[in-house]
Parts: C-alpha cells; structure tokens; sequence
C-alpha cells in the first residue's frame, strides 16, 4: 500500500471530481470559451496523442507488437481508456490512489477493454528498463516534487526511440520569497484544493531531459487555450452542488471554489500557465 499525501488526497476526492471536472481529471484545451468540458477535455488527450506520436490506431510497436504505453498517474483511466480503444496499445496505469485503481480497473472491465492498473509511484516506478514505447503522463507530474526522479524513471524504462510525453500546470515566472509570504494564503487555498503540488517551468522538463537521455521534440505552452477550464468546473460545482456537497462536504467545496479564483488571478498575471512536452529516448 502505497501511504502519501497524493494518495490519501486522491482517495478523498476522485469520485467528488468526476462531477466538478468530468470523465477525465483534466484541463480542457478550448477553441472557444464556450466549447463543452467533455469535449476541450478530450481535446487535451488528442494533442498528447499527437505530440506523443500515437495518432497511428492499431499495432505500430517494437517487432509488431502492439505500443507499450506507461501511463503515470492514471487516475480512473479515462483517457487510458481512449489510448487502448482507439490505438490498440498494450497498457499499463500507475497510481498512488486506491481509489483510482479501483475505478480505472472497474472502467476498463464494463467496456471490455484489456489493460492493468498497479499501485505505484511514478518517480519510483521499480519496472524494467527499457519495457515502454511510451511513458504518458498526463496533469500528474505536479504532484510528484522530485520531478527529476520522474522524468529519469520515464527515460530508464523507455526503449531506445520511445517517446516521454507529459503535459500539467507550469510555472512561468519566478515568484520571489516575498511574493510568496504575500499570497500565502492563496497557496495554502490551492494546496487545500488541490493537494501538495509545485510548478516547474516547461525549460526545466527540457534540462532533465536531455540530462537523462532524452531528446526534445515538443514544447508548448498552451495557457491561453486551458484559461477557459476555471468557468467550466465553476458551472459543474453549480449545477452539481447537491451531489458534491454530499460527497465532500461544504468546506471542501468553499476551497475548490475558491481555488478556482485564484488560479484564474495566477494565469491572468503569467504566474502559472499550462505547458505539453514531449521528448524522445536517444537510441
Ligand atoms: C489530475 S490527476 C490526472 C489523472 C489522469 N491522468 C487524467 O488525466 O484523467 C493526477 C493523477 O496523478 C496521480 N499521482 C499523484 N502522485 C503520483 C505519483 N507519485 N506517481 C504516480 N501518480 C501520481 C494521482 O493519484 C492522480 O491519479
């Protein structure tokens, strides 16, 4: 049993945010402010598939095999879901959560779809080496402060000419030790929401990267197109208070709310951003 604060904090929230946020526990990338969640949510899963070159559906891997893919921080599955019915890839979700575990494992077997989920911690992930064409990891690397631990984990279990493909919640500027002290309580709302996180810039990916043989192939920063995920999951925590308050009660609601203020007020001013990045195993 894996026993840590994103694991205890998943375990607490999963199935209050599948209201508020949708099938997936992601950001929506958005054509326009008033694009339905579902549908900016899939669209972020379709640019990783993109960058992360799987857009070819059916077997492609090593020796025709189908794609190996390593999903770091799984959550319930949703869009390991879409990796395996529209690509075909032989899967594997890693998690902290039980929670998680559970629901992606239940996804997967009401849709008759192949695939296993296993309690694991991505900057620690005790697989083989070089046993993935793919390490996806999609909003989870946040959640991981040894960011490099993550990223050097991806590349050792990556075979030669695999792809790291990664997007989450950047870091755009620096924020000085005064700034800090002066919007403490705004972090501390955050960290209520959404757990112990930290922001790192996209060129900080880039530098591990290519530290631990890793080759850049994409990076991109797409905060102006994820802006509009704030107003969504605030119509969702509207339309589904009821069912969510039962879930979480009223104080973690008042805190997601609010978290949603202030992450708002933090991409408006360039603090934080979304960033996507994708790297190759140099062979
Ligand atoms: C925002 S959710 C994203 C879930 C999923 N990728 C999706 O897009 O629907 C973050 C996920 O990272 C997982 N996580 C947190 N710490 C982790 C760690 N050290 N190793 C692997 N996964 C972790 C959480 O349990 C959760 O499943």
């Amino acid at each position: 049993m894996v026993d840590y604060e994103p694991a205890e904090h998943y375990d607490r929230v999963t199935r209050a945010w599948a209201l508020l946020m949708g099938d997936d526990l992601h950001y929506g990338v958005f054509d326009a402010p008033s694009d339905p969640l579902a549908e900016a949510s899939d669209r972020l899963t379709s640019l990783m598939i993109e960058v992360g070159g799987l857009t070819e559906a059916g077997p492609e891997g090593t020796d025709g095999a189908p794609l190996r893919v390593l999903d770091v921080g799984c959550g319930t599955g949703g869009p390991a879901s879409r990796l395996v019915r529209d690509h075909g890839v032989d899967l594997l979700g890693i998690t902290p959560s039980a929670v998680g575990i559970e629901a992606a494992t239940a996804r997967f077997a009401a849709a008759g779809l192949p695939g296993s989920f296993e309690q694991r911690d991505g900057t620690d992930n005790g697989l083989p080496d070089a046993s993935f064409d793919r390490v996806w990891v999609l909003e989870a690397s946040h959640l991981m402060p040894d960011r490099e631990a993550l990223i050097s984990e991806a590349s050792r279990v990556l075979r030669p000419g695999g792809r790291l493909v990664l997007c989450d919640i950047i870091r755009r500027r620096e924020i000085g030790f005064r700034e800090l002290r002066e919007r403490r309580e705004e972090f501390a709302v955050l960290r209520a929401g959404f757990g112990a996180a930290r922001m790192d810039p996209l060129d900080l990916y880039a530098a591990h990267a290519e530290k631990h043989g890793l080759k850049v192939l994409t990076q991109r920063d797409i905060s102006e197109e994820t802006r509009p995920t704030f107003a969504a999951w605030r119509a969702n925590a509207e339309q589904h208070r009821d069912a969510v308050l039962e879930l979480i009660g009223p104080d973690e609601l008042d805190v997601f709310v609010r978290s949603l203020e202030i992450l708002e007020r933090l991409w408006d001013d360039r603090t934080l951003g979304y960033g996507i990045f994708a790297a190759e195993k140099v062979g």
